[in-house]
Protein backbone atom coordinates (compact mmCIF):
# COMPACT_ATOMS: atom_id res chain seq x y z
CA UNK A 1 0.00 0.00 0.00
CA UNK A 2 1.45 3.48 -0.87
CA UNK A 3 1.29 5.76 1.91
CA UNK A 4 1.29 9.19 1.93
CA UNK A 5 3.31 11.06 5.40
CA UNK A 6 1.20 13.16 7.21
CA UNK A 7 3.04 16.25 6.56
CA UNK A 8 1.83 15.79 2.68
CA UNK A 9 -1.91 14.80 4.07
CA UNK A 10 -2.47 18.29 5.72
CA UNK A 11 -0.42 20.44 2.80
CA UNK A 12 -3.27 18.46 0.56
CA UNK A 13 -5.92 19.15 2.29
CA UNK A 14 -5.25 22.51 2.41
CA UNK A 15 -5.06 22.88 -0.97
CA UNK A 16 -8.52 21.61 -1.63
CA UNK A 17 -10.48 24.93 -1.79
CA UNK A 18 -13.08 26.08 0.95
CA UNK A 19 -15.95 25.43 -1.27
CA UNK A 20 -14.84 21.50 -1.87
CA UNK A 21 -14.09 20.85 1.54
CA UNK A 22 -17.06 18.46 1.56
CA UNK A 23 -17.95 15.19 2.99
CA UNK A 24 -17.35 13.45 0.42
CA UNK A 25 -14.44 15.13 -1.48
CA UNK A 26 -12.64 15.27 2.21
CA UNK A 27 -13.69 11.15 2.52
CA UNK A 28 -11.99 9.83 -1.14
CA UNK A 29 -8.73 11.84 -0.28
CA UNK A 30 -8.46 10.32 2.82
CA UNK A 31 -9.21 7.07 1.09
CA UNK A 32 -7.01 7.64 -1.05
CA UNK A 33 -4.11 8.77 0.74
CA UNK A 34 -3.40 6.79 3.22
CA UNK A 35 -1.03 7.74 6.53
CA UNK A 36 2.23 6.55 6.35
CA UNK A 37 2.21 5.66 10.43
CA UNK A 38 5.94 6.60 11.20
CA UNK A 39 5.26 10.27 10.13
CA UNK A 40 2.39 10.55 12.97
CA UNK A 41 4.38 7.99 15.53
CA UNK A 42 5.53 11.63 17.25
CA UNK A 43 1.75 11.49 17.93
CA UNK A 44 1.15 8.44 20.00
CA UNK A 45 0.34 8.88 23.28
CA UNK A 46 -1.67 5.94 25.52
CA UNK A 47 -2.86 6.27 29.35
CA UNK A 48 -3.73 3.50 31.18
CA UNK A 49 -7.03 5.89 32.31
CA UNK A 50 -8.30 7.35 28.84
CA UNK A 51 -8.28 7.59 25.73
CA UNK A 52 -5.80 10.52 24.59
CA UNK A 53 -5.92 13.11 22.18
CA UNK A 54 -2.82 14.27 20.74
CA UNK A 55 -3.52 17.59 18.65
CA UNK A 56 -1.11 17.63 15.04
CA UNK A 57 -2.28 20.70 12.86
CA UNK A 58 -5.09 23.05 13.43
CA UNK A 59 -6.49 26.14 11.54
CA UNK A 60 -9.66 27.83 10.89
CA UNK A 61 -10.79 24.89 8.50
CA UNK A 62 -9.77 22.11 10.05
CA UNK A 63 -7.67 20.17 13.11
CA UNK A 64 -6.18 17.10 12.80
CA UNK A 65 -5.40 14.71 15.89
CA UNK A 66 -4.18 11.13 16.55
CA UNK A 67 -6.81 9.29 19.44
CA UNK A 68 -5.04 6.67 21.52
CA UNK A 69 -6.93 3.86 22.69
CA UNK A 70 -5.62 1.20 25.13
CA UNK A 71 -7.75 -2.02 24.88
CA UNK A 72 -11.05 -1.48 26.12
CA UNK A 73 -11.27 2.36 26.29
CA UNK A 74 -14.42 4.04 24.71
CA UNK A 75 -15.51 7.57 24.09
CA UNK A 76 -18.44 8.55 25.63
CA UNK A 77 -21.76 8.88 23.30
CA UNK A 78 -21.14 12.15 21.68
CA UNK A 79 -22.13 14.33 18.82
CA UNK A 80 -19.72 16.50 16.85
CA UNK A 81 -21.46 20.35 17.47
CA UNK A 82 -22.65 20.32 14.08
CA UNK A 83 -19.25 19.65 12.24
CA UNK A 84 -17.80 17.13 9.25
CA UNK A 85 -15.73 14.53 11.04
CA UNK A 86 -13.34 11.73 9.04
CA UNK A 87 -11.55 9.34 10.79
CA UNK A 88 -9.15 6.25 9.44
CA UNK A 89 -7.42 3.63 12.04
CA UNK A 90 -4.02 2.95 11.22
CA UNK A 91 -3.44 0.66 13.83
CA UNK A 92 -5.18 -1.68 15.58
CA UNK A 93 -9.38 -1.94 14.89
CA UNK A 94 -12.22 -0.51 16.67
CA UNK A 95 -15.77 -0.41 16.68
CA UNK A 96 -17.69 2.88 15.45
CA UNK A 97 -21.72 2.74 17.24
CA UNK A 98 -24.45 5.13 15.75
CA UNK A 99 -27.20 6.03 17.55
CA UNK A 100 -30.62 7.70 16.64
CA UNK A 101 -32.37 10.05 19.26
CA UNK A 102 -35.86 8.77 19.51
CA UNK A 103 -37.40 11.09 22.10
CA UNK A 104 -36.00 14.22 23.57
CA UNK A 105 -36.52 17.07 25.03
CA UNK A 106 -33.97 19.90 25.53
CA UNK A 107 -35.16 21.80 27.95
CA UNK A 108 -34.96 19.36 30.10
CA UNK A 109 -31.55 17.88 28.50
CA UNK A 110 -33.49 14.32 28.46
CA UNK A 111 -32.72 12.22 25.21
CA UNK A 112 -33.90 8.66 24.83
CA UNK A 113 -31.16 6.98 22.26
CA UNK A 114 -31.52 3.22 20.31
CA UNK A 115 -28.45 2.29 18.83
CA UNK A 116 -28.52 2.23 14.65
CA UNK A 117 -25.97 0.68 12.82
CA UNK A 118 -21.79 -0.05 13.64
CA UNK A 119 -19.03 -0.21 11.53
CA UNK A 120 -15.17 -1.99 11.90
CA UNK A 121 -12.27 0.13 10.94
CA UNK A 122 -8.63 -1.00 10.54
CA UNK A 123 -5.88 -0.96 7.76
CA UNK A 124 -6.46 2.97 7.24
CA UNK A 125 -9.93 2.13 6.56
CA UNK A 126 -11.61 5.65 6.05
CA UNK A 127 -15.11 6.54 7.54
CA UNK A 128 -17.07 9.95 8.15
CA UNK A 129 -19.52 10.51 10.68
CA UNK A 130 -22.70 11.37 9.06
CA UNK A 131 -24.03 14.92 9.58
CA UNK A 132 -27.84 12.94 9.61
CA UNK A 133 -26.96 10.75 12.12
CA UNK A 134 -24.24 12.48 14.49
CA UNK A 135 -24.82 10.72 17.86
CA UNK A 136 -22.14 8.03 17.88
CA UNK A 137 -19.56 6.45 20.02
CA UNK A 138 -15.80 4.64 19.43
CA UNK A 139 -14.74 1.75 21.05
CA UNK A 140 -12.02 -0.34 21.58
CA UNK A 141 -13.40 -3.33 22.08
CA UNK A 142 -11.82 -5.97 24.81
CA UNK A 143 -12.19 -8.86 22.03
CA UNK A 144 -10.22 -6.62 19.49
CA UNK A 145 -7.17 -7.45 22.11
CA UNK A 146 -4.71 -4.42 21.23
CA UNK A 147 -4.16 -0.79 21.21
CA UNK A 148 -5.77 1.05 18.63
CA UNK A 149 -4.95 4.37 16.98
CA UNK A 150 -7.31 6.24 14.74
CA UNK A 151 -6.73 9.54 13.14
CA UNK A 152 -9.26 12.15 13.15
CA UNK A 153 -10.12 15.55 11.02
CA UNK A 154 -13.06 17.84 11.88
CA UNK A 155 -13.69 20.95 10.00
CA UNK A 156 -14.49 23.45 11.71
CA UNK A 157 -12.33 22.67 15.09
CA UNK A 158 -14.66 22.24 18.19
CA UNK A 159 -13.79 22.19 22.03
CA UNK A 160 -17.25 21.53 23.17
CA UNK A 161 -19.78 18.58 22.13
CA UNK A 162 -22.93 17.06 23.77
CA UNK A 163 -22.31 14.11 25.46
CA UNK A 164 -25.31 11.48 26.11
CA UNK A 165 -25.83 9.04 29.29
CA UNK A 166 -27.67 5.95 28.05
CA UNK A 167 -28.54 5.16 31.98
CA UNK A 168 -29.76 8.23 33.13
CA UNK A 169 -31.08 9.40 29.33
CA UNK A 170 -29.63 13.15 30.10
CA UNK A 171 -27.34 14.91 27.79
CA UNK A 172 -25.40 17.79 28.16
CA UNK A 173 -22.54 19.92 26.93
CA UNK A 174 -18.98 18.50 27.36
CA UNK A 175 -15.36 20.67 26.79
CA UNK A 176 -13.18 18.18 24.98
CA UNK A 177 -9.39 18.92 25.56
CA UNK A 178 -5.72 17.85 24.10
CA UNK A 179 -3.46 15.60 25.77
CA UNK A 180 -1.15 16.70 23.53
CA UNK A 181 -0.29 19.18 20.83
CA UNK A 182 2.51 18.74 18.64
CA UNK A 183 4.03 15.74 20.36
CA UNK A 184 4.47 17.16 23.35
CA UNK A 185 1.63 16.64 26.80
CA UNK A 186 -0.11 19.51 27.86
CA UNK A 187 -0.11 20.68 31.06
CA UNK A 188 -1.62 19.32 34.30
CA UNK A 189 -2.34 15.85 31.88
CA UNK A 190 -1.08 12.74 33.52
CA UNK A 191 -0.71 9.44 31.27
C1 LIG B 1 -13.17 12.57 20.29
O1 LIG B 1 -12.86 13.38 19.42
O2 LIG B 1 -12.72 12.69 21.45
C2 LIG B 1 -14.11 11.42 20.03
C3 LIG B 1 -13.82 10.61 18.85
C4 LIG B 1 -14.79 10.75 17.72
O3 LIG B 1 -15.91 10.33 17.84
O4 LIG B 1 -14.45 11.23 16.64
Amino acid sequence: MKTVKVENLIEGLCRIPEAEFTCDNVYRFLAENPVDVDSIAAYFHWSEKFYTRNLIFKNERFEMMTLCWNKGQVSRIHNHADQMCWMTVPIGKLRGQNFRAVEIDETKGFCRLQETDQFDLSDCLTAKVELEEPIHQILNLPEFDERAVSLHIYSKPFDKCLSYCRETERFSEVSLAYTSVGGVICDGIQL
